[in-house]
């Protein structure tokens, strides 16, 4: 039997097993001088709490501050763990294989995807990313938006990340779903222009998140279930699925960026999608009495990051259930779905 939870080591890290057509990229971190690993402990001081706000709501300010805090990312060398270049690698190497999940002795397979780890992961990753980048500018309430797909003044790409001269600008992305084509939340993948018709957006959103009762219907299923294998993903996953196969350029053979697990992490619209799914977690359990698993499995479930500072630091997912211990919330908007029974 495998057993959570998973301890990755970026020692331990493997080439990931990349899909056909992709440019082969190492994607484990850097070995940086002091790879000493500490145990995650809440800040203590926080900052002013961090509010993360609707993409297409910052002012000018706040647009100001995000881009130049990734553009000074992306000016970091590609071997900082901070940098552009190995925050995507993350993604990268936890989606493709790269760790072995503790306990067992077949090849590394850790994935954080189809399974319950995608919750707890994006949420951990986000969290240090947003803390580079509040770094970086030197503005410790820095937060990250979110891409409120959710709501109809949000089912577009945001402007900010449609400004070619933008450090958020991101070349790889589908020509034909450029700002004001609206998303679609159903989309297949058959281009068929749904522009305008933001019901179905929203009745899709209300069976995912508002209709979902039971924690492994929402979050997917536990690791161990597939015999180390992803089992099954969960509602909220399969609704952000759309978001990268949307947004990601059709005519790469892997929809490179948003399209693929390797590449996502380049398109700087990933954080700001991610950021939506993540509140879409803490509205669920604040409006619709969703619930964590009780599982020790779940909660000790662990894995690394460097943070702000290039310290390794080993998170668990228990850690991470109450953003609010994390210095950070979502500005409230409204929910048109709340109630978009179809
Ligand atoms: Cu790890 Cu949106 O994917």
């Amino acid at each position: 039997a495998f057993a959570n939870p998973i301890v990755t080591n970026p020692k331990t890290c493997e080439r990931p097993n990349l899909p056909a057509g992709a440019k082969p990229i190492p994607c484990c971190p850097p070995k940086i001088d002091s790879d000493k690993v500490n145990d995650f402990v809440f800040p203590t001081k926080l900052p002013q709490e961090r509010v993360r706000k609707p993409a297409h709501l910052l002012t000018p300010q706040e647009a100001a501050d995000y881009k130049e805090a990734i553009k000074r990312m992306r000016e970091l060398s590609p071997d900082d763990p901070r940098s552009f270049t190995q925050q995507a690698n993350i993604h990268c190497a936890y989606c493709h294989d790269s760790y072995v999940l503790k306990g067992s002795t077949a090849p590394p397979q850790v994935k954080v995807h189809f399974n319950w780890l995608f919750a707890p992961f994006h949420r951990w990753y986000l969290y240090f990313y947003e803390r580079i980048l509040a770094s970086l500018i030197n503005k410790p309430n820095f937060a990250l938006p979110y891409w409120n797909w959710d709501h109809p003044d949000g089912m577009e790409i945001p402007a900010i990340f449609a400004d070619r001269r933008s450090s958020l600008y991101n070349a790889k992305r589908n020509a034909n779903h450029q700002p004001p084509v609206f998303i679609d939340l159903n989309w297949n993948k058959k281009d068929i222009d749904t522009s305008g018709d933001f019901a179905d957006n929203l009745s899709k959103v209300y069976r995912n998140i508002a209709a979902v009762k039971a924690s492994d219907t929402f979050f997917g299923l536990n690791f161990n279930q597939g015999g180390g294998k992803s089992a099954a993903s969960g509602t909220l996953e399969q609704l952000h699925n759309t978001g990268h196969s949307w947004t990601g350029d059709p005519t790469d053979p892997n929809g490179e960026d948003m399209g693929s697990f390797y590449s996502a992490g380049r398109d700087p619209i990933f954080y700001c999608h991610h950021s939506n799914v993540d509140r879409l977690w803490t509205i669920w359990k604040d409006k619709f009495c969703g619930e964590d698993f009780p599982d020790d499995d779940y909660k000790n479930s662990s894995f690394l990051f460097y943070d702000e500072n290039k310290n390794l630091v080993r998170v668990t997912t228990e850690q991470c259930l109450d953003p609010s211990k994390l210095g950070y919330k979502y500005m409230d908007v409204p929910l048109p779905w709340e109630f978009a029974k179809p």
